[in-house]
């Protein structure tokens, strides 16, 4: 039986949790929008508020930017017919009315007990997997049976966080990736109970919904450490690291070289900055004592297997990819 979801709870108005409550509210759901105080109640949905006003101005100015930009790299002024056919063709697709309906549709509250009649629960509170596992228990309690709870941990065990819930079989990680309102991706992390029903509820949900900017994207992800983008990302931030103590190149220049060499949007160290250097090594320091009783092979050998089967890739036809 496919899950039909009308109503989100969402655990934590924090700076993850306000931006999910955002996505779904966007998305039709309705929202029940829980933190502990009022005070934090108020402060999460301010930052809603905020969020879908400057979404609501950019669209409602996007048809006089592009007339702007388009005169400014032309050298011309288009005509009134020429600019009422632009503004026909960028209509808003966020209109202040339909960020308002959105705004409308998340209740926020400090009572566990309004997420009652929630088809899907996703939790954002403090990382911490006692304070996630006892909110879990007692959610257990709260909501039906086919409810599935969710957390958006970026690092903890979700099998242990599915066991201490009480319902294992409808229990998952959604690792969303800051800010959720525009980057796409959710990590989906199946627990070792977790029934392919509820997987499949959760993918299909996710597969028709859209952020500020894009299709939201989720991405099953086996159980490990870092998850996926979390486990690469910090395999190659570590080596940026390693090469600025080395003294192989100062640090803008590392990111200048990363940007301009390996089309990365932003370099290793900008990109530290921007997460928080505390909080990078945090999720460092997990994934590395994480990984140390990880019975994964170590050392990967699928470049030796594809090199000797001639998968060059591109230039041979095949690779990981098929050309
Ligand atoms: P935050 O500190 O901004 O917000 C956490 C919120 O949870 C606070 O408002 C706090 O009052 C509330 N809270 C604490 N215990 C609660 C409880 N028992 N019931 C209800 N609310 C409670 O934290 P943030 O950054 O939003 O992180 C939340 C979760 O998302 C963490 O597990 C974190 O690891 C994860 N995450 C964070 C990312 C980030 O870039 N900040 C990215 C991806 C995941």
């Amino acid at each position: 039986m496919v899950l039909f979801v009308e109503t989100v709870g969402v655990v934590g108005a924090g700076t993850m949790g306000a931006q999910i409550a955002e996505v779904f509210a966007l998305n039709g759901k309705n929202v029940v929008l829980r933190d502990i105080e009022d005070r934090f109640v108020q402060g999460g949905l301010q930052k809603v508020r905020r969020s879908l006003n400057d979404l609501a101005a950019f669209h409602e100015n996007r048809a006089a930017s592009e007339i702007r930009a388009a005169e400014s790299k032309l050298g011309i002024q288009l005509t009134p017919e020429q600019k009422a056919a632009a503004e026909k063709k960028v209509r808003p697709t966020y209109s202040r009315q339909r960020v308002d309906e959105a705004f409308a549709r998340i209740q926020g509250t400090t009572s566990l007990h309004d997420l009652k009649a929630c088809e899907f629960v996703v939790e954002a509170i403090v990382e911490d997997l006692n304070v996630k596992g006892k909110l879990f228990a007692e959610l257990n309690g709260i909501c039906g049976p086919r409810t599935v709870f969710a957390s958006n941990t970026s690092a903890l065990p979700i099998s242990k966080m599915a066991e201490m819930s009480g319902r294992p079989q409808r229990f998952l990680g959604t690792h969303f990736f800051n800010p959720p309102t525009t980057l796409p991706l959710v990590e989906i992390i199946k627990g070792d109970r977790t029934d392919a029903e509820a997987v499949d509820d959760v993918m299909n949900l996710f597969s028709s919904m859209r952020n500020h900017r894009y299709p939201m994207m989720p991405v099953q992800v086996k159980e490990c450490p870092g998850f996926l983008v979390n486990r690469i990302l910090g395999a190659m931030l570590e080596e940026a690291y390693r090469c600025l103590e080395e003294g192989v190149a100062p640090a803008r220049d590392i990111d200048n070289a990363m940007k301009a060499g390996a089309g990365f949007p932003m370099g290793p160290l900008e990109l530290t900055d921007l997460i928080g250097l505390d909080v990078a090594k945090h999720v460092a320091d997990h994934v590395k004592s994480a990984m140390k009783t990880y019975p994964a092979v170590q050392e990967p050998k699928v470049l030796d297997k594809m090199v000797a089967e001639g998968r060059l890739g591109r230039k041979t036809g095949k690779g990981f990819y098929d050309y």
